[in-house]
């Protein structure tokens, strides 16, 4: 007889991580297994998928078609081509009916700054002016009617090779044409001035925001990611805010996400969400662990196959 204890529920998650130390990896496993979930970490780098006879997929010697949901904390990346091969492997296991959270579009979609803004947009969600361009004469003119933009890479984060551009600078010229000369394209937005720089980060799950933290930017500087030595601190939930970041994670289709918002004269805007977000700012701002919501959400909504 095989003993099963009382909250056991047989469900099988995995945790796609390529840093086992990540606190927020850490943080799901630990909420998993307050559930009674089965819940382990596989890094995405041990992929392996064959076609013969059948499709088989496997990571580590684990077979994927007998999880029950898989967590992406982060996919692990080197190049385009084992990006797309990743996604590709999310999508067949999404097919043959294994949850994937986030679902691989949303992570797909809130990679790409391009299809964020997009969909924003199309969700009536305020967003900055925003263009993007191969054209270096259609740079320029849209940095001409900014008059300040930010140039983000498509696939950037956690605040990497942001530029602030200048209208009529020669040498913001310069580095736009640089931009384009090594990226080929250039996403531009129109920059928010503040006077005391900071953003807001918003978390949200399964369509409830959870909390929400001011990110304020070192002296000096006006990009106030964490990991640029961007400074925490509580920012309280308003009708706004709650209604923007919500708006903001259903565009993308994410059921879990950190909203990234900044404050305009004329009310709150988002300038991007992140589909596979850091819990730990949050947790040391706030002392609110999003991953036991997250391990909540799988536990009612992603045991599909009994066993
Ligand atoms: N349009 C903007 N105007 C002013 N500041 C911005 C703008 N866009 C981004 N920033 C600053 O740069 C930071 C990083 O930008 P973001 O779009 O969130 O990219 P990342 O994916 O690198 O976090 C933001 O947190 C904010 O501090
Ligand atoms: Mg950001």
């Amino acid at each position: 007889m095989i003993y099963l204890p009382a909250n056991s529920l047989f469900m099988r998650v995995a945790i796609i991580v390529s840093d086992h130390k990540d606190w927020t990896a850490q943080a799901l496993l630990a909420s998993f297994s307050a559930k009674g979930i089965d819940a382990f970490f596989l890094n995405f780098s041990d992929l392996l998928a064959s076609i013969a006879g059948g499709q088989s997929f496997s990571c580590a010697g684990v077979d994927l078609l007998n999880l029950d949901a898989i967590v992406v904390r982060d996919l692990g990346r080197r190049g385009a081509s084992d990006v797309a091969f990743r996604f590709e492997v999310l999508q067949a296991l999404q097919e043959k009916g294994i949850a994937i959270i986030n679902p691989p579009q949303a992570i797909a979609r809130a990679a790409n700054k391009f299809a964020t803004s997009r969909a924003l947009h199309d969700a009536g969600v305020a967003t900055p002016r925003t263009a993007v361009t191969t054209s270096v004469k259609e740079a320029g003119r849209a940095v001409h009617d900014f008059k300040k933009a930010v140039s983000k890479p498509l696939f950037g984060y956690k605040g990497k090779d942001i530029v602030l551009l200048q209208d009529g600078s020669d040498l913001d010229q310069a580095r736009l044409e640089d931009i384009l000369e090594s990226q080929g394209l250039v996403y531009l937005q129109e920059f928010i001035a503040l006077d005391s720089p900071r953003d807001i980060r918003a978390f949200v799950v399964d369509g409830i925001v959870l909390g929400a933290i001011y990110r304020l930017a070192p002296p000096g500087q006006w990009i106030s990611n964490l990991a640029r030595g961007g400074r925490a601190a509580a920012c309280p939930l308003t009708k706004e805010l709650v209604e923007l970041a919500t708006k903001a994670a259903s565009a993308v289709g994410a059921v879990y996400c950190g909203v990234d918002l900044l404050e305009t004269g004329r009310g709150l805007t988002v300038i991007e969400v992140n589909a596979t977000p850091s819990g730990k700012g949050i947790f040391e701002a706030l002392g609110v662990d999003v991953t036991v919501a997250i391990a909540s959400y799988v536990h009612q909504n992603c045991y599909l196959r009994g066993r």
